[in-house]
């Protein structure tokens, strides 16, 4: 695979004047080596993408399944201090969704869907870790995104591709066209944090006036109406007793099926 590595690097020097992009065939995560290289002490801005991942992960501790040229996998690491942390993923949401699609939607708190006639389908996820160095925090940003069709083992819904939304893409200009765009959210962030995006996010959620349940994985369930994202990225779900805010980021949301739309 041929990857723009140089373009990506002149378009983003600008706004991060140390940035450096690597390419890999293989490692085992880009987020686990990017970690693995800040509790080294290697805080430098970085774009790592590995053609292949070996143990990918995803939220809630899953695994995160790709294959080469199948699929785009990719961590953005660096330093990070915006006034506060919330939102983070959503605002790398509406960022990654506007530079790919218009059907590209969102998903609280970290899954591109793809929303239009092709049916409400997981496209890829985004996997935010931070290490604390001294009184610095590092941020890897981790983005995985289906690029052609793959097999449904073992989910519910089968995933969808970028393909579906354009047969030309493929991971080398899906990267191109998102990271730029994706360097200047952060650095936004770091600045203002979330309330710049608040609005981005909430044109693209799957889940605005759906029916949601949300469940802490050990029993704790909670149903209601989902409202879109608040200030600071809470999910706003009414519920028979009142408005709630969903803020954690281990609970996981699912849309129940409504009148003629599968979920
Ligand atoms: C999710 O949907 O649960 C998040 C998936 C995140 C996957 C990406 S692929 C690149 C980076 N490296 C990983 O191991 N995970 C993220």
């Amino acid at each position: 695979m041929i990857w723009p590595a140089e373009g990506i690097r002149e378009a983003v020097c600008p706004v991060l004047a140390d940035f450096s992009v690597e390419i890999l065939p293989e490692l085992d995560s880009t987020n686990t080596e990017l970690m693995r290289r800040a509790r080294g002490g290697r805080l430098e801005p970085i774009l790592l993408v590995a053609e292949r991942q070996t143990a990918g992960r995803g939220r809630l501790g899953r695994d995160w399944h790709s294959s080469t040229g199948d699929s785009l996998t990719f961590s953005l690491g660096l330093l990070l201090s915006p006034p506060d942390w919330s939102g983070l993923s959503l605002a790398v949401g509406a960022s990654v969704a506007e530079s790919l699609h218009p059907d590209v939607r969102l998903k609280w708190p970290n899954d591109l869907w793809l929303g239009g006639a092709g049916g409400d389908r997981k496209l890829g996820g985004i996997l935010i870790e931070t290490a604390s160095i001294g009184e610095q925090r590092y941020a890897v940003i981790g983005i995985g995104i289906n690029i052609a069709p793959r097999a449904a083992a073992g989910l519910s819904t089968p995933p969808a591709c970028l393909r579906e939304l354009d047969a030309a893409l493929d991971a080398p200009r899906a990267l191109l066209r998102i990271v730029p765009a994706l360097v200047q959210t952060v650095a936004a962030f770091g600045l203002y944090g979330f309330a710049p995006f608040q609005a981005r996010f909430n044109a693209r959620d799957v889940l605005h006036g759906r029916l949601v349940s949300v469940s802490d994985g050990k029993g704790g369930l909670l149903q209601g109406t989902a409202f879109g994202a608040g200030e600071d990225g809470a999910l706003l779900v009414h519920t028979a007793l009142g408005m709630k805010q969903i803020t954690s980021s281990e609970v996981s949301v699912r849309p129940q099926p409504t009148a003629g739309k599968a979920a």
